[in-house]
């Protein structure tokens, strides 16, 4: 024991070779037996299962466990604490002194630090049993149980600590998560982007649109060093910014403006997109923004805007052919909704558990029809059942007609005032109908003749009095005045909306997912992988207000970091999960866990002081002020072989636009963009022939005026026959949820941006907009409309080149060529 103790001194200073000796030599003093001999004897034995497991497990399982294993160490098993992590064993069978895991718990190991990790060290009673059980062998029962493995996006995530800065210029926590990871692998991040690439990337990926020339000019010329940050500020503020990622969530939400399968005819559920866009707008904290969509029409005293939001779970296809079986579609349109809340809100694929368990995921196939129960209550949709319901009415709204409501109303009531008039008339005829004149009515008479006449609408007087008088002229001419009228009266606007039904449906078990094969009745419920449903009422009573409360409640492992992974998604454009819709088994596993886990936690329960929980908008100020995010995205050499595919981050990555905003930065260069935002939706020009690809033709046709130069946005969107300046650019279909669009690179993108008729006159507006500033600054002004920045002399030169090869052609069209060729650059259609 002095030998040891005065080792602890010495060894400290001495060279890594002398001190294995010197260990070597210990050891083997150590095992001669009369040593052993005199600790046995000393010391009772050590019962591992009663004395030795219980400490690990208190101290040591969160890390060295079935769900996380730093270091590659696990130690909830004997077998495989011998065995060991990165490493080496950690613990040597009768030899304490060299057993990593004595080492560390005392806190002497020289690059491990103590464990438990950034915890309070163990007591020294504890230490010593664990010395003993090592010096006396490390036994324990051969079929001991690993614990078992969780697979880590089913622990809910605990807030990491920030891994300390290692420079002044790291201020943010992300980037002390992120430096970490690259200190690790020894790459150091890329230097910031210049000014005028960092306003164009925010402005991008904030509101969607390029910067204008004055913003950039505003923003190069600010001085103040907080001049970024007032930037990101700004943006946030912009009612822009809620279409920009409001459009996000629409791709989730499958939105659409009609109604799918071979059918698809229009709908009406816009006032669903512009709640969206204004949720967004004012910060719904994302809690209430996703209880609203699921259940808005069951909260207490529900407003109109919280059942307008439910349109989320109405955006489903309806299918419409003739011959088909409803239930058959009902069914199918509860499946959609349960497999898109499962993608949108767990980010689990829910729907691979519709016909058999899951293969992968601890999700059975009752667990499914028991998230399904939550949704079979809802009215049929809005069709096949007489009067159309889950369709909401806007009181006091209506589309623009030529004649308003209140005179077609005026006129109603003077023809009903006439009609009164002549009740005893129209009476006296009913009472005088023999049953052969009364057989020869028409059918709509006959019907209108059941009701008393003091109850019958004005309608309904009308149809009667027409067989009582025909002749009348004056009853003529007001019913015809009325008529033409009615001809064009503004249609009410009204949105579809989730309506439950007074008694709930009865929910089965679908054997292979078929409606025809219902098995064993099964009750709302979730998922058991999951956290609980806690309730005091029966699983029959539960509704969906109980599930979409339940995705907010305290243990929930995956909705922050489901929902955070992709808002990363868009500013890096890969997720820290890159299966973004597969939090599962098989999906990938995070590339940065301890960020990951840091922004959901950060999300949940914000540390920075006053901002709410389940601020969306927080998060943005987060990642957008990090230095990783406002890294140059230029590619490095050095990066080339160890992470090519930048998961690390040590550059940001440069992303081509969404289709929408390939359109909006080519409307905002030209200067014909229309800032209106919402209302129905609009129909730029798309090439003829586009409308006679579904099997219904429907018409397209182009809207008037500042309409035609609206965001792309509120281009109405038809499933079959998308606009095909949208398809091109990868917009999703709207058939199911889109969590990632693709980003695809095709000859066709850049035959749209330079033949398409409507970027053709986006490029001649364009043109016009340069001639009206004078000759020597057109170029430079052409190139920031677009890139955001000065063109350098090689595209000085060759720009000037092409205007000189078609100096035969009028000044317009020259520059309406250039405008057609810098529209066209990859640049242009790139955040960088
Ligand atoms: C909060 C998490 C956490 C807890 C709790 C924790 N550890 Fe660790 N452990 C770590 C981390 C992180 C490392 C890697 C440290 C490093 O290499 O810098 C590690 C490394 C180790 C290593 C080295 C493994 C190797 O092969 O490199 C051992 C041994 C170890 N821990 C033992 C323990 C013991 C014993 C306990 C309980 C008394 C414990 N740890 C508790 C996080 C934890
Ligand atoms: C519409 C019904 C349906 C859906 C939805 C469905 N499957 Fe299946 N799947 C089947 C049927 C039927 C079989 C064959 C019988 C069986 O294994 O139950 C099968 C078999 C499988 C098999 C087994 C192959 C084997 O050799 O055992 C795997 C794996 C599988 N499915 C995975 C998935 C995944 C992953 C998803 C979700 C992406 C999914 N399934 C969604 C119907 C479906």
């Amino acid at each position: 024991m002095i030998v040891a103790a005065g080792l602890k001194y010495f060894v400290p200073f001495l060279c890594m070779k002398c001190r294995a000796r010197i260990f070597k030599g210990l050891r083997l003093w150590l095992m001669s037996s009369s040593v052993v001999l005199v600790f046995r004897h000393a010391e009772a034995a050590v019962d591992y299962s009663k004395e030795v497991k219980p400490i690990l497990a208190d101290h040591c399982y969160r890390c060295h466990g079935g769900s996380q294993q730093k270091a590659g160490l696990r130690l909830d098993t004997a077998a495989a604490a011998r065995k060991g992590g990165e490493t080496g064993p950690a613990l040597k069978p009768g030899n304490p002194a060299e057993s990593l895991l004595i080492q560390v718990v005392e806190g002497k190991h020289e690059e491990i630090p103590r464990m438990p990790y950034k915890k309070p060290p163990l007591d020294a009673k504890e230490i010593s049993l664990l010395t003993q059980w090592i010096q006396q062998g490390a036994d324990a029962p051969a079929d001991e149980k690993p614990e078992s493995t969780r697979h880590w996006a089913f622990v809910p995530p605990q807030r990491p600590e920030v891994p300390k800065a290692v420079t002044a210029t790291i201020q943010n926590p992300i980037d002390a998560f992120i430096r970490a990871r690259l200190r690790k692998e020894g790459i150091d991040p890329s230097p910031e982007a210049n000014r005028s690439t960092l306003l164009r990337r925010l402005s991008l990926d904030l509101i969607g649109l390029p910067p204008t020339p004055e913003e950039l000019e505003a923003f190069l010329s600010d001085s103040r060093s907080d001049a970024y940050e007032r930037q990101v500020e700004r943006l946030l503020d912009s009612p822009h910014y809620g279409e920009r990622w409001g459009r996000w969530w629409l791709d989730g939400a499958r939105y659409a403006d009609s109604n799918g399968y071979s059918i698809d005819a229009p709908r009406q559920i816009w006032k669903y997109r512009d709640w969206v866009v204004e949720a967004m707008n004012r910060d719904l904290p994302f809690d209430e923004f996703a209880i609203e969509q699921l259940a808005g029409d069951l909260l207490p005293d529900a407003t109109l805007d919280q059942k307008i939001a439910t349109g989320f779970n109405r955006n489903t296809q309806i299918n419409q052919e003739g011959g088909i079986d409803p239930e058959q579609f009902r069914v199918e349109s509860v499946v959609d909704r349960v497999n898109t809340f499962g993608t949108v809100f767990l980010g689990l694929t829910v729907g691979c558990a519709q016909c058999h368990d899951h293969k992968f995921d601890p999700i059975t196939q009752k667990e499914y029809y028991q998230l399904f129960a939550f949704f079979n209550n809802t009215v049929q949709d809005g069709h096949g059942e007489g009067s159309p319901r889950g369709m909401l009415e806007i009181a006091g709204e209506s589309e623009p007609g030529n004649n308003s409501r209140e005179e077609i109303e005026e006129v109603r009531q003077d023809l009903d005032r006439f009609l009164n008039m002549k009740g005893s008339e129209a009476t006296q005829w009913e009472e005088s109908l023999t049953p052969e004149t009364r057989a020869k009515l028409k059918p709509n008479v006959l019907a209108a003749l059941k009701v008393p006449w003091s109850e019958r609408t004005v309608e309904q007087k009308r149809i009667v009095y027409a067989a009582v008088n025909p002749k009348d002229n004056e009853f003529k001419s007001r019913s015809e005045k009325l008529a033409k009228l009615e001809k064009n009266e503004p249609k009410p606007i009204t949105t579809l909306v989730m309506e439950e039904l007074k008694e709930s449906r009865q929910t089965f078990i679908l054997t292979k997912g078929d409606f025809t094969r219902p098995a064993a009745k099964v009750e709302p419920g979730v998922p058991a992988s999951l956290h609980k449903l806690q309730t005091s009422r029966k699983p029959a009573q539960l509704n969906r207000l109980d599930l979409a409360q339940w995705l907010f409640a305290p243990g929930n492992p995956v909705t922050a970091r489901v929902i955070v992974n992709r808002i990363w998604q868009q500013y890096f454009g890969r997720g820290l999960v890159e299966t973004e819709n597969d939090f599962g088994t098989q999906g990938s596993a995070p590339s940065n866990p301890e960020l990951l886990d840091w922004l959901a936690c950060e999300f949940m329960n914000p540390s920075a002081p006053g901002v709410h929980p389940w601020s969306i908008k927080h998060i943005h100020r987060l990642i957008l002020t990090s230095a990783a995010y406002r890294q140059s995205s230029k590619t490095r050499p050095d990066l080339a072989t160890i992470d090519p595919l930048n998961h690390l981050l040590a550059r940001q990555s440069r992303v081509r636009l969404d289709a929408e905003i390939v359109r909006d930065v080519a409307l905002a260069a030209s200067g014909l963009l229309s800032p209106k935002m919402g209302g129905p939706p609009v129909y730029p020009p798309q090439p003829d022939g586009v409308m006679s690809l579904g099997q219904v033709k429907r018409a397209w046709k182009v809207s008037a005026g500042a309409d035609k130069y609206r965001r792309a946005l509120y281009t109405h969107f038809w499933r079959a026959t998308p606009h095909p300046a949208l398809a091109v650019f990868d917009a999703p279909d709207a058939f199911s949820a889109c969590t990632r669009r693709f980003r695809s690179n095709t000859p066709l993108q850049a035959l749209t941006l330079l033949n398409d008729a409507q970027f053709y006159e986006f490029s001649e507006a364009l043109a016009k907009r340069v001639l009206a500033i004078k000759p020597s600054e057109r170029l430079a002004a052409l190139f920031e409309y677009c890139l955001a920045r000065q063109p350098d002399q090689r595209e000085q030169a060759r720009l000037g080149q092409l205007l000189e090869a078609q100096k035969d052609d009028s000044e317009l069209e020259q520059w309406t060529t250039l405008a057609r060729v810098v529209l066209n650059l990859d640049e242009t259609i790139t955040r960088e």
